[in-house]
C-alpha cells in the first residue's frame, strides 16, 4: 500500500535548452506516471507567461514564486518533476532538493542555443542568446554538479537516448 510521504521520482535540474521539459515527459509516458514542471505550475497560478511574470513584476518576484512552487511540487509530487533552470539558485531549494534524486542534464553552448532557438522567447535570453547561455552555463554548472546526484550528457543525444541513460543510472 501507498503510506509513505509523496516524493517525485526523479527531479531533472539544468540550463535552458538542456531537455528537461521533454525529456521528463518521455520518462513519465515510459513509468506511466505524471509530469510536472515547475514552470507551468507558477504560469497557471499567475495566468500569464513567464515572459510577462519578468516583464510587469520582474524578476524577484519571479523568483519568490519559484521558490514556493518547487517546494510545493517536492512535497507533494509523486511523479517526475522539472525544474526551471534558475531554480537552484536558491539556497534553500539547495537544502530541500538533497532529500531527491537529482539529475543534472548537462549541455554545452552549441546545443543549448541551438534548443532554446536565436530568437528565444526566454526573458533571461534577451538580445543575446549565444552570450546570456554561456555566462547563465559558466555561473550554474558548479550548483547544477553540487545538487546533483548524478549528471547526464545531452549534447547530440535525443530525449529517448537521455532517458535510458536516466533509467540505467537511477
Ligand atoms: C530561467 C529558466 C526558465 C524560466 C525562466 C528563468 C533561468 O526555465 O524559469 O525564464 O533562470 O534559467 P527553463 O529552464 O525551463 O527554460
Amino acid at each position: 500500500p501507498m503510506t509513505g510521504p509523496v516524493s517525485p521520482s526523479v527531479v531533472l535540474v539544468g540550463p535552458m535548452g538542456a531537455g528537461k521539459t521533454t525529456v521528463g515527459r518521455v520518462l513519465a509516458r515510459r513509468w506511466g506516471v505524471a509530469v510536472r514542471d515547475t514552470d507551468a505550475d507558477i504560469e497557471a497560478d499567475a495566468g500569464k507567461p513567464v515572459s510577462e511574470i519578468f516583464v510587469d513584476e520582474g524578476e524577484a518576484h519571479f523568483r519568490e514564486l519559484e521558490k514556493a512552487a518547487v517546494a510545493a511540487a517536492l512535497a507533494s509530487h509523486d511523479g517526475v518533476l522539472s525544474l526551471g533552470g534558475g531554480a537552484v539558485l536558491d539556497p534553500d531549494t539547495q537544502v530541500l532538493l538533497k532529500d531527491h534524486a537529482v539529475v543534472f542534464l548537462r549541455v554545452g553552448l552549441a546545443d543549448a542555443v541551438k534548443r532554446v532557438g536565436l530568437g528565444s522567447a526566454r526573458p533571461l535570453l534577451l538580445g543575446n542568446v549565444r552570450g546570456r547561455v554561456k555566462q547563465l552555463l559558466d555561473e550554474r554548472t558548479p550548483i547544477y554538479e553540487a545538487v546533483a546526484r548524478f549528471a547526464v550528457e545531452t549534447d547530440g543525444r535525443t530525449p529517448e537516448q537521455v532517458a535510458d541513460d536516466i533509467e540505467e543510472r537511477l
